[in-house]
C-alpha cells in the first residue's frame, strides 16, 4: 500500500491539523478572564430592597423648602470593612444634634468589628450588608444599599453623606448643616448634590471606559457621557432616589472588568457622577466636599495621614479649596490619628 499518495497525504495532514486548529480557536471562544462579579443572590436581594425604597419615596409628599430649625436631617452613611476607629470623634461631632441626623453603617460581613470601640450613636445602626471588594462593582452596591436603607427609614432624611472609616469631619455639625441646607448664606434655593463630576482627563476616562471591553458600555453610556468623580459624596433625597431606582446604567456598570485591564477598574468612581450628570447635571454642584490627597498615590490609594501629621495647620490646609466653598470632610486617616484629632477637636476643629 502506498500511503504516500497525494490525496491520502493531504487527508492525513488535515486530520492531524484538526487538534491544532482547535487549540488555536478555543481561547477565542472562551469568554475573556474577568475580575469578580456580583453574586446573583446579592443582586436579587438588592433589587427587592431598591424597589421598596423607590416605591416608598415616590408616594411621599414633596419636601418643603428648607426653613431655619426645620426638622430635615442629614443621613450619614458609613461604608466600612474594618473598625470604626473614629467613632469617638464623630460622636463629639454629633453631640447636641440628635434631631438633625441619622446614621447607617454598611459593614462588610467578612470583617471583624471590635464593637467595644463603638460609641452610642453607632450602636444598632447596622444595615443588612454584603461582601465588598476593590476592583468590582460591589462598592457601588454597598453605597446603594445604604441610600435605600436611609430612604426607607426616615422621610426627613434630606441629604445623604457617604463616608468611610478613614473619613473625618473638618468642621462642626452646625457648620456642615448650614453649608448643605443654606449654601448661599440663607437664601432659599433648590438643594443640590455635592458630587465631583469631571471629564478633564480624556486619556484616563478612555482607559476606564473600556475596562469591561471595547464598546461594552454602549448603547446606554456613550463615551461622551462617561464621567469620573470622587467615591464619596453628599446627595439630595431626589438624587438618592434616582440612584436607587436606576436599572438602565447599572446593567452596564455591574459588569465585571477584564482581568487584563484590572488597573483601570474603579467603577465606583464613575457610576454616580455619570448617572447624575446624565439625569440632572444642573442639580449637582460638580465638586465634592471630601478632601483627599492624591499626591504620590500608589496602586489607586491616596495619601494615608499618620498621627505625626495631624496638626491645626493640616486641618486648616485641608479645609481650603480653590473655590468659594470649604471642604467639610477629609480622608484617608490612619486609625492611630484618633488621639491627636481628639486633642484638637474641642479647641479647634469644632469651634466654628
Ligand atoms: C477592642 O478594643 C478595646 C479598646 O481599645 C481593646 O481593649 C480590646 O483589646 C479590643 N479587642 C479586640 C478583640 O481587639
Ligand atoms: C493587576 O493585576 C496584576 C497582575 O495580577 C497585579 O500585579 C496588579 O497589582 C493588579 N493591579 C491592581 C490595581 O489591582
Ligand atoms: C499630600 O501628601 C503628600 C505625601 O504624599 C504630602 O507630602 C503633602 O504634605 C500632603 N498634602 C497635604 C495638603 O496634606
Ligand atoms: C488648587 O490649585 C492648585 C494649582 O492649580 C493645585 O496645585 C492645588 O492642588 C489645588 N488645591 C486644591 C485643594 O484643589
Amino acid at each position: 500500500m502506498h500511503y504516500s499518495s497525494p490525496l491520502l497525504l493531504s487527508l492525513l495532514l488535515l486530520l492531524l491539523s484538526v487538534p491544532a486548529i482547535f487549540l488555536l480557536v478555543t481561547p477565542r471562544v472562551l469568554p475573556p478572564k474577568t475580575l469578580p462579579s456580583i453574586p446573583d443572590p446579592d443582586e436579587a436581594d438588592d433589587l427587592a430592597l431598591f424597589r421598596r425604597a423607590t416605591i416608598s419615596s415616590s408616594t411621599a409628599l414633596p419636601l418643603p423648602l428648607p426653613r431655619p430649625h426645620s426638622p430635615q436631617k442629614i443621613a450619614f452613611l458609613f461604608l466600612t470593612n474594618s473598625d470604626l476607629s473614629f467613632a469617638p470623634l464623630w460622636e463629639r461631632f454629633f453631640r447636641g444634634h440628635r434631631h438633625s441626623f441619622n446614621l447607617y453603617i454598611h459593614l462588610d460581613p467578612n470583617s471583624k468589628l471590635n464593637s467595644s470601640l463603638l460609641t452610642s450613636s453607632f450602636v444598632g445602626r447596622f444595615i443588612p450588608a454584603k461582601a465588598t471588594q476593590r476592583g468590582s462593582p460591589t462598592l457601588i452596591s454597598a453605597a446603594r444599599r445604604l441610600l435605600a436603607a436611609a430612604l426607607l427609614d426616615d422621610p426627613s432624611n434630606a441629604f445623604f453623606a457617604l463616608v468611610s472609616q478613614h473619613c473625618v469631619p473638618l468642621r462642626s455639625f452646625r457648620y456642615v448643616y448650614r453649608a448643605l441646607f443654606f449654601p448661599d448664606r440663607g437664601r432659599r434655593q433648590r438643594h443640590k448634590s455635592f458630587i465631583e463630576i469631571s471629564d478633564s482627563d480624556p486619556d484616563l476616562l478612555q482607559r476606564r471606559y473600556v475596562a469591561r471591553g471595547d464598546d461594552m458600555m454602549l448603547p446606554e453610556v456613550p463615551f461622551e457621557k462617561f464621567r469620573i468623580g470622587s467615591q464619596f459624596f453628599v446627595l439630595t433625597r431626589k438624587h438618592a432616589v434616582a440612584v436607587v431606582r436606576d436599572r438602565r446604567l447599572w446593567k452596564k456598570f455591574k459588569m465585571p472588568c477584564l482581568k487584563a485591564r484590572n488597573d483601570s477598574c474603579y467603577p465606583e468612581e464613575h457610576y454616580f457622577p455619570t448617572l447624575l450628570s446624565m439625569q440632572d447635571r444642573a442639580g449637582c454642584t460638580g465638586y465634592t466636599l471630601t478632601r483627599v490627597n492624591w499626591t504620590e498615590s500608589v496602586g489607586g490609594h491616596p495619601h494615608l495621614y499618620g498621627p505625626e501629621e495631624v496638626t491645626r495647620d493640616l486641618v486648616k490646609e485641608l479645609r481650603r479649596s480653590n473655590s468659594t466653598y470649604s471642604y467639610l470632610f477629609a480622608r484617608k486617616f490612619a486609625p492611630t490619628c484618633l488621639e491627636p484629632l481628639m486633642r484638637i477637636a474641642e479647641t479647634f476643629i469644632f469651634q466654628d
